[in-house]
C-alpha cells in the first residue's frame, strides 16, 4: 500500500566546514575551488547560489582545534587546515542575502554562554531573522588541547553542560520582552524596564546575572538544531531543538531515529512537528548512473591514505586506524568519550556492507557516516522522496563532495527535480528561518513562567 502523501514540503541545508568540498579530495578536481578557507568571494557565490534555489539555509559546520597536527604526512593532505571563524563569515554573508538562513556552530563545551547568546543575537539582528545554532559539544578531541585541557570531558557530562548552557542563552536572549525599546525621543525614556528581565543564573556550570546587552532577536531565539546522537544528545534535542541534525547511512535506521527523537518531545510538553529530523546525505549525481559511479571511484582515487587513516579516526572519536590491517574486516569499534556514536555505527555499517577497513576508509572519506547516494538527479530524487514519504526525514542537509559544481548541481538539476514533483518550495514561505523552517517563533519564557 502507497504510503500517505505528506502535505509538508522537505526542507533543505548546506553543510560546508573549511574547504567547503565534504570529500577530502573535492578541492583536486580540475575545475574546483581549492582556496575556499580564505576566499570572501567565493562564499558570497555560494550563499548567491543557495538563494537562488531557496534552499533553507548554509549550515557551517566548525572545529576549534586541529586533528591530526603531530602527523606531518597527513597534515600535507589535509584540506580543512584552514577555516574562518563562522560568525564572522556570517556576517559578511548577512549584509548580501536576504532569504537564505545562516547557521554557525558554536562549541558548549569551550565557550562561555553570555558570549554565544550575544553572538547570535546580533548576528539575529544583522540577518533579519535568519540565524540558527548547530549546539555541538565537540567533536574533536584536539579541542582541548586550545583550551587549558588535556582532553574532553565525558560525553554525559559534556551533554549535562550543553543542557544549561542552552537554558542560559535562552534565558538571556529573552532578557527583554518584544517592544522593550521605547527610544522615547519626546519623553526620554530609551527602555520600559517592566519588560526587563534579569536572569540571575546561579547553576553548576555557569553563573550568569545578565542581562543580554541586545533587544530580543527578531526570531525570538536562533533556531536551535542540535548535532548528536547519543542518549542524552537525543534528550536535549527533544527538550530544546527546533532541528535535529542527524547521520543516518539506511532509510531503516533513519526510520528508527526519526521515532525515538519524535516521540520523546512529549515528557516536554512539546509536539513531535516541533522537531524537524534533518538527516545528512552526501550526493554523487552524474547524467547517467554509471557516471555518477565513477565520481565516486575517481574522487577516492585522489585521496591519500595517511591523511584518510587519519581523518577518518577522528570522525570516529580519536581512533587509532593505523593498526588495523586495511584489508580485512573493520573490527568492533566502540564509541569512547569524544564520540559515543560514531564508531559503532561505522562497525554496524561495514558488517552490513561487507567492508573492510579500506572499504569503510573509501565510504567515509567520500560520505562519513552519512547516507550516501549515487545516481542521475532523478535516481536521486527517487530515494530523497523516499525518506521524505516514509518518515525517515522531515528535510536534508547535503554536504556537496566539491565546490562550486557539485553546490550547482544541487541547485541547478536536483532541486528542479524536487520542485516538479510538488516536494520543494518554488518561492520562500517567509523571510526568517523559522518561517521556512516551518518552527515557531517562541514566547518569551519569563512570560511563560509568571503565566504558569
Ligand atoms: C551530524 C553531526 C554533526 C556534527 N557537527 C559537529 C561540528 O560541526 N563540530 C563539532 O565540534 N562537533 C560536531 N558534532 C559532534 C557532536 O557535537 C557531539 O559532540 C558528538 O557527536 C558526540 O556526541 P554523540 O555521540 O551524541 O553524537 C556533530 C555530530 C553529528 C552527529
Amino acid at each position: 500500500m502507497m504510503a500517505e502523501r505528506r502535505k509538508d514540503q522537505i526542507k533543505v541545508a548546506i553543510f560546508m566546514t573549511g574547504d567547503a568540498n565534504y570529500h577530502s579530495a573535492g578541492w583536486r578536481l580540475p575545475d574546483a575551488y581549492a582556496d575556499v578557507g580564505t576566499s570572501l568571494e567565493h562564499w558570497i557565490e555560494f550563499a548567491k547560489t543557495m538563494e537562488r534555489g531557496k534552499l533553507d539555509m548554509l549550515f557551517l559546520a566548525d572545529g576549534i582545534g586541529t586533528h591530526g597536527i603531530d602527523n606531518l604526512e597527513g597534515t600535507r593532505h589535509n584540506p580543512k587546515l584552514d577555516r574562518m571563524e563562522p560568525f564572522t563569515l556570517l556576517g559578511a554573508l548577512a549584509s548580501v542575502t536576504t532569504h537564505l538562513g545562516l547557521a554557525a556552530t558554536a562549541h558548549t563545551a569551550y565557550n562561555e554562554p553570555y558570549h554565544i547568546a550575544r553572538k547570535f543575537a546580533s548576528l539575529d539582528h544583522l540577518s533579519g531573522g535568519r540565524t540558527g545554532w548547530n549546539i555541538v559539544t565537540g567533536a574533536n578531541a584536539e579541542d582541548a588541547l586550545n583550551f587549558s585541557r588535556e582532553r574532553h570531558a565525558p560525553i554525559a557530562e559534556r551533554y549535562d553542560m550543553a543542557e544549561e548552557f542552552t537554558d542560559v542563552c535562552i534565558g538571556l536572549w529573552d532578557s527583554y520582552e518584544d517592544g522593550a525599546f521605547l527610544r522615547d525621543q519626546e519623553s526620554g525614556v530609551y527602555v520600559d524596564t517592566d519588560k526587563l528581565h534579569v536572569l540571575n543564573h546561579k547553576g553548576k556550570y555557569f553563573q550568569v546575572k545578565g542581562p543580554l546587552s541586545l533587544a530580543r532577536p527578531p526570531q525570538g531565539h536562533p533556531v536551535l538544531i542540535q548535532a548528536g546522537m547519543s542518549e542524552p544528545a537525543r534528550e536535549l534535542s527533544a527538550r530544546v531543538a527546533d532541528a535535529v541534525f542527524t547521520s543516518q547511512p539506511t532509510i531503516e535506521e533513519a526510520k528508527a531515529f526519526y521515532q525515538d527523537v519524535k516521540a520523546r518531545t512529549a515528557k516536554y510538553g512539546r509536539n513531535p512537528d516541533d522537531l524537524k529530523v534533518l538527516a545528512g546525505v552526501v550526493l554523487f549525481t552524474g547524467k547517467t548512473a554509471d557516471e555518477a559511479e565513477e565520481k565516486y571511484d575517481h574522487l577516492f582515487s585522489l585521496t591519500n591514505m595517511t591523511a584518510s587513516l587519519s581523518l577518518v579516526g577522528q570522525r570516529l572519536g580519536g581512533i587509532d586506524l593505523t593498526k588495523y590491517p586495511l584489508d580485512e574486516p573493520v573490527p568492533d569499534f566502540q564509541g569512547n568519550d569524544v564520540r559515543a556514536s560514531n564508531a559503532p555505527l561505522a562497525a554496524r555499517m561495514a558488517r552490513r556492507e561487507n567492508l573492510t577497513l579500506r572499504g569503510l576508509i573509501k565510504r567515509y572519506t567520500a560520505g562519513g557516516p552519512h547516507a550516501l547516494m549515487k545516481g542521475t538527479p532523478k535516481q536521486v530524487a527517487d530515494e530523497l522522496e523516499q525518506w521524505f514519504v516514509e518518515g525517515a526525514a522531515d528535510g536534508f542537509i547535503f554536504m556537496p563532495v566539491s565546490v562550486p559544481h557539485a553546490l550547482d548541481d544541487i541547485v541547478d538539476l536536483l532541486i528542479p527535480e524536487l520542485q516538479r514533483r510538488g516536494l520543494f518550495r518554488t518561492e520562500y514561505e517567509g523571510k526568517t528561518l523559522r518561517e521556512n523552517l516551518g518552527v515557531a517563533r517562541p514566547e518569551n519564557t519569563f512570560l511563560v513562567k509568571a503565566r504558569n
